[in-house]
């Protein structure tokens, strides 16, 4: 390095962790206390008292809406759940071995292409392509996983609401009182949550001024990744592994003595239990009682005591969610899918209130390379 010039010395904050990056209204994750809030709502209190489509609207108006207004916002959204011939193509063409989410993030990049207020970032084009981008991705979802079973593609039924009928076109079952209520939940859960990777991602993207497709696209390929929402997939993998409840004890041990990461425990910013665990077990017991898959839940209920026991670490969203989800007829391979669905009208939230107060976000790095390299011409290179 030239000795005359020196990079200005720089603090890196490892993960950004702890670092106020943007301001919000939209949720606030209280992670010393455990605490989580949507509009200013502790999720304990409406996680089990609002629909899906309540909670859509709180994030996107700041208020919960009246009975009228949950119709007009359902029927929209279902209104726009019919995808484009290509996107439909897209599904059908794509290798089957290829990961849903993969397919995912590209069927939503290529929405954009089709979408008549694509480039449009205005607040009113914004709202109509939150609502289309609402009902587009879970019909995705549900088409591409029925596809890839040679099953029939299925139409909304508006009147099972937004959670059930989307597990009805995924599934083809009606769901019963339950499993109504535990996909709406799991939806309810999943909806927002401060600062996390994949919605910084989106509105990073957005704070260039790029449009709403390329930010949920981002956002998509965030959230894929094991550390956010591909570890319930990988939390029902360890399930399967162990296998018996007599092999939790060594499993975790082994994992921990190789400085494995347990999928579905620890979070960044939680210091305490995660208040979505907390539904998300409860669900997760009825529901594998009720498919006669106690042992699921028995299994992952002594993998929270031992992980706590050993490492001191609580279950996140994903840990539960995982045998949520298994008991409803979701396959594994589609979980963070259904996650990208649920947190969708977060992002959009996020997204919008991004636009609103908008400063490009660019942030900058510690150089570690050298500095000064002398020039040598390619003729000249050995
Ligand atoms: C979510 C997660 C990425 C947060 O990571 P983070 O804030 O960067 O925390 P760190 O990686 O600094 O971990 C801090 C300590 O906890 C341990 N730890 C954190 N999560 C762990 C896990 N799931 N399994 C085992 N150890 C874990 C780390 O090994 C480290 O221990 P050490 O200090 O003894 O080395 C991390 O907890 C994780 O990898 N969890 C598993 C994946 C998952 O469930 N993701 C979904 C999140 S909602």
């Amino acid at each position: 390095m030239g000795s005359q010039e020196k990079p200005v010395e720089k603090i890196v904050v490892r993960g950004l962790e702890g670092v106020v990056a943007a301001e919000t209204s939209i949720s606030y994750v209280d992670g010393v206390h455990g605490r989580l809030y949507y509009q200013g709502y502790d999720i304990h209190d409406i996680a089990e008292q609002i629909s899906f489509i309540e909670c859509i609207f709180l994030l996107w108006n700041g208020r919960l809406p009246n009975r009228r207004e949950c119709d007009e916002m359902r029927n929209a959204i279902v209104g726009e759940m019919k995808l484009p011939d290509a996107v439909l193509e897209l599904l059908k063409a794509s290798p089957e071995k290829s990961h849903p989410m993969a397919v995912l993030r590209t069927a939503v990049s290529l929405l954009s292409c089709f979408d008549p207020d694509a480039d449009d970032t205005t607040p009113s084009a914004n709202y109509r392509k939150a609502k289309r981008l609402a009902g587009q991705i879970p019909t995705i979802i549900a088409h591409l996983h029925r596809l890839r079973n040679g099953l029939p593609l299925l139409t909304p039924r508006p009147e099972l609401g937004l959670s059930a009928n989307f597990l009805h076109m995924l599934t083809g079952n009606i769901p019963d009182e339950l499993e109504k209520r535990a996909m709406d939940i799991l939806m309810i859960l999943h909806a927002d949550h401060g600062l996390n990777a994949s919605t910084f991602a989106a509105r990073v993207i957005c704070s260039t001024l790029s449009d709403m497709h390329s930010a949920v696209t981002g956002a998509i390929g965030a959230l894929k990744g094991p550390l956010h929402g591909g570890a319930n997939e990988k939390v029902m993998g360890m399930l399967h592994e162990i296998n018996h409840i007599d092999r939790i004890q060594e499993y975790i041990e082994g994992m921990l003595e190789n400085k494995k990461r347990i999928m579905g425990f620890g979070h960044r910013v939680y210091r305490t239990e995660d208040p979505r665990a907390k539904h998300l077990r409860k669900y997760s017991e009825l529901l594998c009682e009720k498919t006669s898959q106690k042992h699921l839940f028995e299994m992952s209920h002594r993998i929270e005591k031992i992980v706590f026991e050993q490492k001191g670490i609580y279950p996140n969203v994903d840990f539960y969610s995982a045998t949520v989800q298994h008991a409803l007829g979701i396959p594994a391979a589609y979980f963070t899918t259904i996650f990208v669905a649920s947190r969708t009208p977060g992002w959009l939230a996020h997204i919008i209130e991004q636009y609103s107060d908008n400063r490009l976000i660019r942030p900058t790095s510690k150089y570690t390379g050298e500095m000064g390299i002398p020039f040598v011409p390619l003729g000249k290179r050995g």
